[in-house]
């Protein structure tokens, strides 16, 4: 480009490619995951690191990693000069590196294909101790997250990260709805005090949002329908494998919508979430060794009250109006093979806005979807309170202070109609599409109670 920007890396699709318009850095040509048998004998230019290295009978081997995939390059001491020998022999693992080679078909090759190198360059030569072998363990895999991210399991993850950002983007903009930014210091709470994180603020307190629906709320009355992707923050003092202290929260909210619209709302995105990491991230689901199943529209939704049958089937005592639990949702979540909705939760098991039903008043016009096989809640949401005194009655009941919330009461009192919406976490979408085994997996530097560094 004649402005001499530098463009380089992957497209719509998630995949990578150098395009003619590119500034080539370092004369970089291709990407691992352009490169294909049928280019045998052309020469290439690849910029990476070293992923593995071996010297066997006078030719160095090195896989060489970037962010697309690995190749082998082979290096011939009698092909090459003394001094680009040289700089292979001394290479050290995870150094950066530009290697420029032909070509050749190699049926052993994982990729069918291998690099004959004729140039060889070190661009940052690496310690040569590596800190993290096969047997690092998980704790010191996330003191050492600044390394970690580069392992191809990791990269492939954000890359599926970024993957159903884009996708959720692209099903909000074409059913309508407008995105917004909402503030992430607040005066108030929206899901409890009691995960609220405080700070001070000009002689003060404020806190860290734990969700933006009371702003969608206000924002709906111009907007109609709107989302967000934002981070939330929950002073979670349960360690679990699916609690973090600060997550990516995709919220949306709909206006003259009800609790049937928006679980449609949600069942749409999931499954067009799904289809997108399907169809464009195969080879990074291929080296997580995931087999993705796209689940089956329209998904199931059963009530809280089936929902403790199946529990108490499974030998958990819960009392009717009490939250079914972390160890419960599970049990119940593992007789389902699709993602699922409770629907009908206890009005006192769910926080003040919460809409009761008019046939039911003891629960609630809300559900939570629920991801199968054991993976738990996936999303919460349901209609809202939009009369102003059954939503002041709903706030001192929750003994919350109402003049915090009086702008919010406010919107009552000009005009807003019935309206619904839901709050996702990005992490535990994937924590479930993914198989992870661990919630920090989904984060670049994941934040628990006992992780803030790095
Ligand atoms: O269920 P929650 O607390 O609901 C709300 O915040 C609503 N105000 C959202 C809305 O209706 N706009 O949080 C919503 C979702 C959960 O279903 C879960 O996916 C995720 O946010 N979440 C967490 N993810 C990781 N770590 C935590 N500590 C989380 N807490 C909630
Ligand atoms: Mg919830």
């Amino acid at each position: 480009m004649a402005c001499g920007i530098l463009i380089l890396g992957n497209n719509q699709m998630g995949e990578y490619s150098l395009t003619d318009k590119v500034l080539k850095m370092y004369g970089k040509t291709h990407y691992v995951s352009e490169l294909a048998p049928s280019m045998e004998g052309k020469v290439v230019t690849l910029t990476g690191w070293v992923h593995r290295k071996r010297e066997h009978g006078g030719v160095i081997f090195i896989i060489v990693r970037d962010p697309s995939g690995v190749i082998q390059a082979a290096g011939h001491r009698e092909k090459l000069s003394a001094a680009i020998f040289d700089e292979m022999q001394k290479v050290t693992l995870e150094s950066s590196i530009l290697v420029t080679g032909s070509i050749a078909v190699d049926k052993r090759a994982p990729s069918g294909i291998e690099l004959k190198v004729t140039h060889f360059e070190v661009v940052n030569l690496a310690d040569s101790e590596w800190p993290l072998d096969k047997d690092a363990g998980e704790s010191f895999l996330f003191d050492k997250r600044h390394l970690y991210l580069r392992s191809p399991s990791q990269t492939s993850i954000m890359q599926i990260k970024a993957g159903i950002s884009r996708a959720a983007h692209q099903f909000f903009d074409g059913e309508g709805f407008t995105e917004i930014f909402p503030p992430i210091m607040v005066g108030a709470s929206v899901e409890g005090g009691a995960t609220l994180f405080p700070f001070k603020y000009f002689g003060g307190t404020a806190y860290l949002s734990q969700s933006a629906q009371l702003y969608e709320e206000a924002a709906i009355c111009g907007l109609e329908k709107v989302y967000l992707l934002s981070p939330s923050f929950r002073s979670e003092k349960h360690r679990t494998r699916r609690h973090l202290t600060e997550y990516w929260h995709l919220e949306a909210e709909i206006l003259f919508g009800d609790h049937d619209d928006i679980m449609g709302v949600q069942e749409r995105l999931v499954h067009a979430m799904v289809m997108y990491v399907t169809k464009y991230y195969q080879r990074q689901l291929d080296i997580l060794a995931v087999k993705v199943r796209v689940p089956k529209l329209p998904f199931k939704r059963i009530t809280y009250d089936s929902a403790l049958e199946i529990a108490e089937q499974q030998g958990f005592k819960i009392t009717w109006g009490e939250d079914l639990g972390t160890e419960a949702e599970r049990a119940v979540s593992k007789q389902f093979k699709d993602p699922f909705f409770i629907t009908g939760y206890p009005t006192e098991a769910r926080s003040f806005y919460h809409m009761p039903d008019p046939d039911r008043q003891e629960v609630t016009l809300s559900s939570d979807l629920i991801a199968p096989k054991g993976y738990g809640e996936l999303t919460s949401g349901g209609q809202r309170i939009h009369d102003l005194d059954l939503l002041l009655k709903r706030i001192k009941k929750e003994k919350l202070d109402p003049t915090a919330y009086n702008w919010y009461l406010e919107l009552r009192k000009f005009g807003l109609p019935p309206h619904s919406g839901f709050g996702m976490g990005l992490e535990r979408f994937l924590v479930w599409l993914l198989e992870l085994k661990h919630i920090r997996e989904a984060c670049l530097f994941p934040r628990t109670p006992s992780r803030i560094h790095p």
